[in-house]
């Protein structure tokens, strides 16, 4: 029985030696090439690789990342269990980076660093944050996590999932009657949703009409949610006021892309968030021996909604 792990060497050294530290009963291999294909019971990747089916005795594939919409699952036989990295340091950076759009956005940033770059000394109107409305679509581990660092600002929050959440100081919706309903009564929309077949090109002209006037955008989901040319339209019209930007599609952004040089957009390269070493391998370590219990690892995906 091994663990095969299957992403950067930097990484990996930090897992195999909490692997042999907590797990010493579990062979650890890093090297696809001498592990027997046999022995391969548990397989921490990015992407599903192309020779998944040598791993004929493979019970659980766990993704190094959050997301899982990068897996093509379609030679994962169905008993195998998926698994998202649920850990501490993806959540804390996640915390961090949001607060830190929210704030660029509520404090009018984009438009200051604008008049810096023309020398103009213009104070602007302020909205305090008790009048703020910060909306979060999707309230799984990350939306809930976001909220709660949020809260401290004295923030109006919301939030939106699929089944419907009691999440304290927070007004909670769900479904499409929920989704216009919080969508009108939001000034800065946070995309924290997985990206499935319902969700590509969430982020588009209707949904931008169903908000206030002026209202703004972070997106740390995934590129192919947002419509490039919908958010350009909407920046351009005024109906948005601005945008903070951490996924494109695709990624890299290319050259020329109107993204970089826009006014109203903060744009960073997909960093909102990064799977720390020795938080990540604790949590990989404490699924495998819930796992061993007889228990469901966290972060365990239903493959039927593809998240
Ligand atoms: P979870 O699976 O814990 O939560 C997903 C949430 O989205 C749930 O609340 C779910 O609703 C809701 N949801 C999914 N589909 C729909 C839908 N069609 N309609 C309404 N609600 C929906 O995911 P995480 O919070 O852990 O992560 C969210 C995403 O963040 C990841 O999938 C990834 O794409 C992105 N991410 C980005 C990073 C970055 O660096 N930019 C880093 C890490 C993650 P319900 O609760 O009802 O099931
Ligand atoms: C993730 C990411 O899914 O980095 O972990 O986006």
């Amino acid at each position: 029985m091994t663990f095969l792990f299957n992403s950067d060497a930097r990484r990996g050294h930090v897992f195999q030696q909490a692997f042999a530290r907590e797990l010493p009963d579990l062979p650890f291999s890093m090297d696809p090439t001498s592990v027997d294909p046999d022995a391969v019971r548990y397989l921490i990747t990015w992407t599903v690789p192309d020779d998944l089916p040598r791993y004929r005795n493979l019970e659980v594939l766990f993704s190094i990342g959050a997301g899982i919409d990068q897996f093509d699952t379609t030679n994962v036989p169905d008993h195998v269990k998926v698994v998202r990295m649920v850990e501490d340091g993806i959540t804390r950076m996640m915390q961090e980076y949001v607060t830190l759009g929210v704030l660029a956005l509520h404090r009018n940033l984009p438009s200051y660093l604008s008049q810096q770059h023309r020398q103009v000394w213009n104070a602007l109107p302020q909205v305090q944050a008790a009048e703020r409305r910060i909306g979060v679509l999707g309230l799984g581990n990350l939306g809930q996590a976001v909220l709660e660092r949020l809260k401290p600002f004295g923030f109006v929050l919301s939030g939106w999932s699929r089944n419907q959440r009691e999440l304290e100081g927070v007004t909670c919706f769900a479904g499409e009657a929920g989704l216009h309903a919080m969508l009108s009564t939001t000034d800065i929309v946070i995309c924290l949703l997985p990206l499935t077949d319902e969700t590509r090109g969430f982020l588009n002209v209707d949904l931008f009409e169903k908000l206030p006037q002026g209202a703004s955008l972070v997106h740390v989901g995934r590129g192919p949610q947002l419509v490039s040319e919908d958010l350009l339209a909407a920046l351009d019209s005024g109906r948005l006021a601005g945008a903070v930007i951490d996924v494109t599609d695709p990624e890299p952004l290319p050259t020329g892309h109107p993204f970089w040089n826009h006014d109203r957009i903060l744009l960073t390269p997909h960093i909102a968030s990064v799977t720390q070493p020795h938080s990540a391998a604790r949590t990989v370590i404490d699924n495998i021996k819930r796992i061993r219990a007889g228990l469901d690892p966290f972060g365990l995906v239903d493959r039927r909604r593809g998240y």
